[in-house]
């Protein structure tokens, strides 16, 4: 089956949503989304979004912190012109009904690591369920946007791969998705496609992610061709709750924000030894002092402990933190909260220009899913729905003024074709791959890294992915093969990157170059397939 939009939408976060809304009122738009709509990332992102707001804040400072906390290689240009442009799309948010919370009128700002300044607005301690809400409804409510729920992507379709040959400028034609309920592969053609399928956090045993985190955006693009950069910083998380049952609930940095302490199960506060902001100390410091923790007293997690903080007000600012933790019986007001890390956030990704363009022409990035410069070595909190919100309008703009300037003939793109590929009697393969890469992926490219556990991973990654290879031609497709061959390459990605920087910079940590090489390292880790 073909269908043809003028946009394609691959994700349904607030960098897909905020993009399709925009853009349909110039067109008609095809949102595909692999669960039921407001299944994203977005959906659970506790903090907040950074904004300068106050008097007390300034453009400066925020700019400032953020690349204190990327650690020397954030895009300068791109940092000022997200800062610069964030009052803006917080209004557009505004007026999709977003509602942030307000304390005697105005927004209440919190805090959280790294930053200088309360600039975070947030709605209660579940922002970007509220984001999603607004957005969902608005899309719903939008004539020219349809929303394709239970669809995932499979591939993107370039004019190069139609062709059958390498051109010097390849185009994005669209994409072949699987409807994963009716078990068809159905080609949507489009003039523009949107990547905005978020990050990769199951690529990690341990991650804060929802299940729908698989780096498919990433993965679909290195494979069509685009650029692909600083994979090797990936950010964990340091606080997510500690728990056999609780799945990496996260315990927001905003905790902290509102004077919480890490704490050592023998109530040691140890923050201090580590960073003179101690506990709002930016998150790759974080997580590398819980984890040393951790590893020297030989103990399956650290504390947080609010218990400090008026009860009342840790109640109503953290209203569903607090009712999940007394779910498995933690009352936060009273007890010290066990806590690990976890895989949260990709700060590398497509690359992407200033309005969200990959090097694949008609083909862009936002969000998780893209890297913009804006993160450097370690992102600041609260920053990528910022970033999302910001390249959405970016990349609308440009998106239009090429639709309306440029002439878009398509060869004739084929259907999917599944060729002699059976139902698979072994889906056994599937899972071990996936608990495989997974395991490892967390034991040798985690928090710490050494260039041994490196080698180790990339050989295992070689082995893996010539299996699903082989796998995959010869199955007809499912949505876990589709995955599982995504994680492994993003798995693959991650450790070509983490190899190639022989330095320990942000997120990238690694013992055998355990300081900053400014000389060599102060830039980005560039990667792109080789046809
Ligand atoms: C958090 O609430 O701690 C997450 C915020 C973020 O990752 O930006």
């Amino acid at each position: 089956m073909k269908l043809q939009s003028d946009f394609l939408v691959i994700g349904s976060g607030i960098a897909g949503l905020s993009f399709a809304l925009q853009a349909a009122a110039h067109g008609t738009v095809a949102v595909v989304t692999k669960r039921d709509i407001a299944e994203s990332a977005t959906n659970y992102a506790q903090g907040g979004i950074a904004t300068v707001s106050s008097a007390e804040d300034t453009f400066d400072a925020h700019v400032q912190d953020t690349l204190v906390a990327g650690a020397g290689i954030c895009h300068e240009d791109v940092v000022r012109m997200v800062v610069e442009e964030g009052p803006q799309v917080i209004e557009h948010l505004i007026q999709w009904g977003v509602q942030f919370t307000k304390n005697g009128g105005v927004f209440d700002l919190t805090r959280e690591g790294g930053h200088s300044a309360r600039r975070i607005l947030h709605a209660e301690d579940i922002t970007g369920r509220e984001i999603e809400r607004a957005l969902v409804q608005a899309a719903l409510a939008h004539d020219n946007i349809t929303i394709y729920e239970n669809h995932i992507a499979i591939d993107l379709i370039t004019e190069s791969k139609v062709l059958k040959q390498s051109l010097e400028q390849n185009r994005c034609l669209g994409a072949h998705v699987l409807d994963i309920a009716g078990g068809t592969v159905k080609t949507f053609a489009s003039r523009i496609t949107l990547l905005a399928s978020g990050g990769a956090g199951k690529v990690y045993l341990y991650t804060c992610n929802p299940d729908v985190a698989t780096g498919d955006g990433v993965a679909m693009a290195y494979r069509a061709g685009a650029t692909i950069a600083n994979m090797e910083f990936m950010q964990f998380h340091p606080t997510t709750l500690y728990h056999a049952n609780a799945r990496s609930f996260l315990i927001s940095e905003a905790v902290r924000g509102e004077g919480a302490i890490l704490r050592r199960r023998d109530g040691t506060a140890f923050m201090e030894r580590y960073h003179p902001l101690k506990d709002l100390a930016p998150r790759d410091i974080v997580a590398r002092a819980i984890d040393n923790e951790m590893k020297t007293y030989g103990d399956d997690c650290v504390y947080l402990d609010i218990t400090h903080q008026d009860p009342d007000y840790v109640t109503s600012r953290f209203p569903n933190i607090y009712q999940t933790c007394l779910d498995f019986g933690i009352d936060m007001t009273r007890d010290m909260i066990p806590v690990v890390p976890a895989a949260h956030y990709l700060c590398g990704g497509v690359a992407v220009d200033g309005n969200a363009e990959t090097d694949v022409k008609h083909l862009y990035a936002i969000g998780e899913v893209a890297f913009t410069g804006l993160h450097g070595a370690n992102r600041l909190a609260s920053n990528s729905l910022l970033e999302a919100a910001v390249y959405a309008g970016r990349a609308f703009g440009h998106a239009v003024t090429t639709l309306q300037s440029e002439q878009f003939t398509s060869p004739e793109i084929p259907e999917w074709d599944c060729g002699t590929a059976t139902n698979s009697d072994e889906m056994v393969v599937v899972s071990q791959n996936w608990d495989e890469i997974r395991r490892f992926m967390w034991n040798y490219v985690g928090i710490v890294r050494s260039d041994k556990r490196l080698d180790r991973a990339m050989h295992r990654i070689d082995l893996i992915q010539e299996e699903i290879e082989e796998y995959y031609w010869n199955f007809i497709v499912t949505s876990d093969l589709i995955e599982l061959r995504n994680i492994a390459t993003v798995a693959k990605l991650i450790v070509s990157c983490a190899r190639l920087r022989k330095e320990s910079r942000g997120l990238n940590f690694n013992i055998d170059h355990p300081g900053v090489d400014d000389v060599h390292w102060k830039r980005d880790t560039f990667i792109k397939k080789r046809f």
